[in-house]
């Protein structure tokens, strides 16, 4: 049996919703994002209490889902998808989880609600959008962040994502940085500056 095998089996198993929506996504080819990512993602948000999330690209709700089951009470997610009907279907599952008033969807693209978004001292942004937008996604949004604030950014070693934002992103003043080879690749960065 390999690691990811034997960590797979070992694991508890996700919650029932967020298996049929692995499901649902698979039925539909979607791109979700892992489910190592998602425990990931539920992880962070437990330890750091994050009530302030920023995501972009809803997609069907997968990873807004396994934030949204560790999130805090009164916790707030905003997240960006021009594409309304993914976004239906996203929203389905949040109100089958008690979370419609928790999910907030913006159905605009990211580089025009990101410029004038007015949430401020963010605990976790996560990044699943365009990938050739990754660069811009990345300097607007460290400022969003509060200080130790944490960006993560999904499909980081994806042959799309530009070996210079590898670089860009490791060496960014404002960030304690890391890729984590967890997928296709998950950036991890904390506001410094
Ligand atoms: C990889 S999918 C997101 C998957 C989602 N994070 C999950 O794990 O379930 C990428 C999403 O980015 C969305 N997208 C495309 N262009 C976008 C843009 N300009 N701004 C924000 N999202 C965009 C697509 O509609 C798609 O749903």
């Amino acid at each position: 049996m390999t690691e990811t095998g034997y960590l797979a089996r070992t694991h508890r198993e996700p919650p029932a919703l967020l298996l049929e929506l692995e499901q649902h996504g698979r039925r539909e080819d979607v791109a979700i994002i892992e489910r190592e990512t998602g425990r990931l993602l539920s992880t962070l948000v437990h330890a750091m209490q994050a009530n302030r999330i920023l995501e972009i690209g809803t997609g069907f709700g997968y990873a807004t889902l396994w934030m949204g089951l560790a999130l805090p009470p009164a916790g707030k997610i905003w997240s960006i998808d021009p594409d309304r009907e993914s976004s239906d279907i996203a929203r389905s599952y949040f109100e089958r989880a008690n979370l419609s008033d928790a999910i907030e969807i913006l159905s605009q693209p990211a580089l025009d609600i990101l410029p004038t978004f007015s949430g401020r001292n963010l605990d976790i942004i996560f990044i699943d959008g365009r990938k050739d937008e990754y660069p811009e996604y990345l300097e607007i949004c460290v400022n969003l962040l509060k200080r130790s604030g944490l960006i993560i950014i999904d499909d980081m070693l994806h042959p799309m994502v530009d070996r210079n934002f590898h670089r860009t992103f490791l060496r960014h003043p404002e960030l304690d940085a890391i890729i984590l080879p967890l997928g296709d690749g998950v950036g991890l960065g904390s506001r410094i500056g």
